[in-house]
């Protein structure tokens, strides 16, 4: 399989922190991968280096989509980083609560428009005829995740876990190659996380979009992780399979005096 992710010695400081430290990482296509560790442990760090939100201190990030060249992006701003194929959603969730669960969707849209949001505002008959697919594709990948019934509810009266799953929505909806979640399962109740569970595994083999996710709940990390790898105060302390993972002494020490699902 090829690697579509890669990044080599990442290395994020934060005054004295050192919230990544020389952190190797890859994710072949088609994979699903779990990043996991302690509270604090630099996850979100992670995601936050290889999306543009923060320059790492050191080290590089290299992606390889499936149909074009192997790139580093490091420095990258994030609109860049998304419109080369790479789509997140974030820990806390980030949606436009007043906006409709539609429209929610047609914000990630946009980035794969060539009017963007300046023609959105002329409205010449180019950008209408694009605004017009922009709604259609929009509401297929409603149809996709569920959520279609909803496409004209506002964001903020959805149920928590819909909002997370609208979230994934509109980070499809930027066609990514490579899906990274922050936490998507947290807050969610045991039959919320079974259908999360579901629908990830959905887009991994419908859609052929890869995907890496921070996660604490341990039982839907080990169900379908292809990949784990494991982080502790900033360093990679373990990666391997599922079975591997859960019985390696050095992830055990690491979770020891933390709950497991923490
Ligand atoms: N913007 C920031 N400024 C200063 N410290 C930060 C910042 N973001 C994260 N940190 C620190 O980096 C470490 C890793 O945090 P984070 O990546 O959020 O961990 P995790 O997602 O694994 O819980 C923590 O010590 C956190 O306090
Ligand atoms: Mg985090």
């Amino acid at each position: 399989m090829e690697t579509i992710l890669e990044t080599k010695n990442l290395t994020m400081n934060f005054g004295g922190i050192k919230a990544l430290d020389r952190v190797d990482l890859d994710v072949r296509q088609g994979e699903i991968c779990a990043l996991i560790g302690p509270n604090g442990a630099g996850k979100t760090t992670f995601f936050n280096c290889i999306t543009g939100i923060y320059p790492p201190s050191e080290g590089d990030v290299f992606i390889s989509p499936p149909a074009g060249k192997r790139k580093r992006i490091n420095g990258l701003p994030v609109h860049r980083v998304t419109a080369r194929g790479l789509a997140r959603t974030f820990q806390n969730i980030r949606l436009f609560p007043d906006m409709t669960v539609l429209e929610n969707v047609m914000v990630g849209r946009h980035c794969r428009t060539k009017a963007g949001v300046l023609g959105a505002i002329f409205r010449d008959r180019i950008t209408r005829k694009e605004e017009k697919a922009v709604v259609t594709r929009s509401y297929a990948i409603l149809e996709r995740i569920g959520l279609a019934d909803l496409a004209n509810a506002l964001a903020r009266n959805l149920p928590y876990g819909d909002q997370r799953r609208l979230e994934i929505a509109r980070a499809l909806a930027t066609e990514p190659f490579l899906l990274l979640l922050d936490e998507p399962a947290a807050g969610m109740n045991p039959r919320e996380t079974e259908a999360l569970e579901e629908l990830i595994l959905r887009i991994k083999t419908e859609e052929q979009i890869s995907i890496l996710m921070i996660e604490h709940d341990m039982r839907m990390v080990m169900s379908i992780s292809d990949r784990i790898f494991v982080l502790d105060y900033g360093k990679k302390i373990a990666e391997g399979t599922a079975a591997e993972i859960w019985e390696n002494p050095v992830v055990i020490k690491a979770y020891l005096g933390e709950e497991f699902d923490a």
